[in-house]
């Protein structure tokens, strides 16, 4: 089968060339104009069919939704509202779609709607243009650590260490479940399972990222995570992408700085290359911003936020100074804050977060060096005795975007923390190994896929970004 993508056709000379179409009906008008979409562009193409040379029965099959095949010639539009259009010649009905049946109407329908029905949410406007950007982003997430010289690493899907402590995990097993094996003591025996031990889906590839980092200098992991916890939140997934890159030779400075350079860079690439998807969701918000109160609009558009994002630097600051700024906040001082911020060590909620990048700083902001006991056991020790060298990036609209650290390379105090963690040290000699052997200073993060999406497409839900979502109570297709 030979055709032209729409995409192409709206970057050629009209001059009467003959080309051959394949897509999706979006609208019938007048017996005359067809409105078709083939999901290369957010653009449909306008065919025209002269009714006189057509079976009225062909014609009649001609309904929204319907896949077709249309051959004709490329001419300039008198029309208004499009360049070009093509005037069919010949004209094939490849799939019929019911109208009475079809649940997408040529007309606005709610995103909720649109979620009971992500098989066919693909075809809209809004989705199109959401998993073309998301496309892009992944392939820009790539292109960037391609050219700064790091090397993709698969890490392992099925992980036999749950020792990150990210999340809470889903278990992996092919036992029987009705009637499991069990040890001596009534335990259900995991030894008998399909790998000869427990085995879990991974909360993340770090762990296994730095032991490649460790000899490759420079690596990047770019995978599916898997997180069971009951967050039934517009940011949460249990099943969501991570990408996760691992430096040695570097701090928590560099840790930084290669987050934000990454960040900018993927914003900038979205900004070049899907300009037309960006200005559709760009005025699908602004609409939307139209129908709320005044003080609840955003002060800028998508757009905006976005070259925002690029031109400025992100603010950086300590846990401490963040606790300050959030102790003598307005709402913290009215008892505005769920959970009220009263002394040092208090873990921040997403209201704070939200708080210092949307309303104090207007920015994203980098915030470093959190207390120890609020962070994972890998997280390089300050001398100060009670902070870690962490980083968590926080994103207006989103909260929590990035998070990393530099990493403990010192085997006796790395080995210390995991005791006080309740770590098996025993299980992680893999792990500790490379303390053991040619320890360096290393460092990396964790930079969240989909809310990645959620802040360059500008959607509100994360559920609204990944082509089907997966969250408490839903596994559908
Ligand atoms: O902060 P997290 O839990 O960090 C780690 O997993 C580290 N091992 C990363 C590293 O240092 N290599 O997760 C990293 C990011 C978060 O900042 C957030 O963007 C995203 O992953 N994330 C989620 N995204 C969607 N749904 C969830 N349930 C998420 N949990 C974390
Ligand atoms: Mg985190």
């Amino acid at each position: 089968m030979q055709r032209i993508p729409i995409s192409d056709v709206l970057k050629m000379v009209p001059s009467g060339q003959q080309i051959t179409l394949m897509g999706w009906v979006r609208t019938f008008r007048s017996n005359r104009f067809i409105a078709l979409n083939d999901g290369s562009s957010l653009h449909n193409l306008q065919l025209v069919v002269d009714f006189e040379k057509f079976d009225e029965n062909l014609l009649k099959r001609v309904t929204v939704g319907a896949a077709i095949s249309v051959k004709g010639n490329l001419v300039e539009s008198l029309g208004s509202g499009q360049a070009q259009e093509v005037h069919c010649e010949q004209l094939e009905i490849l799939g019929d779609c019911d109208p009475g049946e079809y649940p997408l109407q040529p007309k606005k329908h709610s995103l909720e709607f649109l979620r009971s029905i992500a098989h066919l949410r693909f075809r809209t406007n809004t989705f199109g243009a959401i998993f073309r950007i998301r496309h892009q982003i992944a392939f820009a997430i790539h292109e960037f650590f391609h050219q700064n010289g790091f090397f993709y690493i698969h890490s392992p899907i099925i992980t036999g260490s749950d020792a990150e402590g990210a999340g809470e995990m889903f278990r992996v097993t092919s036992l029987n479940l009705e009637n499991p094996p069990r040890t001596e003591d009534a335990q259900i025996d995991y030894g008998k399972d399909f790998f000869g031990k427990s085995t879990h889906l991974t909360v993340s590839g770090q762990l296994e990222a730095e032991l490649a980092a460790l000899a490759l200098s420079k690596v990047y992991t770019f995978g599916p995570t898997f997180r069971a916890e009951n967050s039934n939140t517009p940011r949460h997934l249990a099943e969501f992408w991570m990408i996760e890159p691992e430096v040695a030779f570097a701090d928590l400075k560099s840790n930084m700085d290669l987050a934000e350079a990454l960040l900018k860079f993927v914003i900038q690439k979205v900004l070049d290359h899907c300009p037309d998807d960006l200005k559709f969701l760009n005025d699908r918000e602004v609409d939307e911003e139209k129908t709320k109160p005044q003080n609840e609009r955003s002060e800028m558009s998508l757009i905006d936020r976005l070259k925002f994002c690029i031109e400025n630097n992100f603010e950086r600051i300590s846990y401490t100074e963040a606790i300050e700024i959030l102790r003598n906040s307005n709402p913290n001082k009215k008892g505005k804050f769920q959970y009220p911020i009263d002394k040092w060590g208090a873990d921040l909620q997403s209201e704070h977060e939200r708080f210092l990048v949307e309303k104090h700083f207007k920015k994203p902001v980098i915030l470093s060096d959190y207390p120890k006991d609020i962070k994972a056991f890998y997280m390089r020790q300050n001398d100060d005795g009670k902070t870690v060298a962490a980083m968590d990036i926080l994103f207006p609209g989103i909260g929590e975007i990035v998070g990393g650290s530099q990493r403990e390379e010192r085997l006796s105090l790395l080995e210390k923390r995991m005791s006080e963690m309740h770590i098996p040290l025993e299980e992680m000699g893999w792990y500790l190994d490379t303390r053991k052997y040619g320890s360096c200073p290393h460092a990396g993060f964790g930079l969240g896929f989909e809310r990645l999406v959620l802040f360059v497409t500008g959607m509100n839900n994360i559920r609204d970004v990944i082509p089907f979502p997966r969250f408490p109570g839903n596994a559908e297709y």
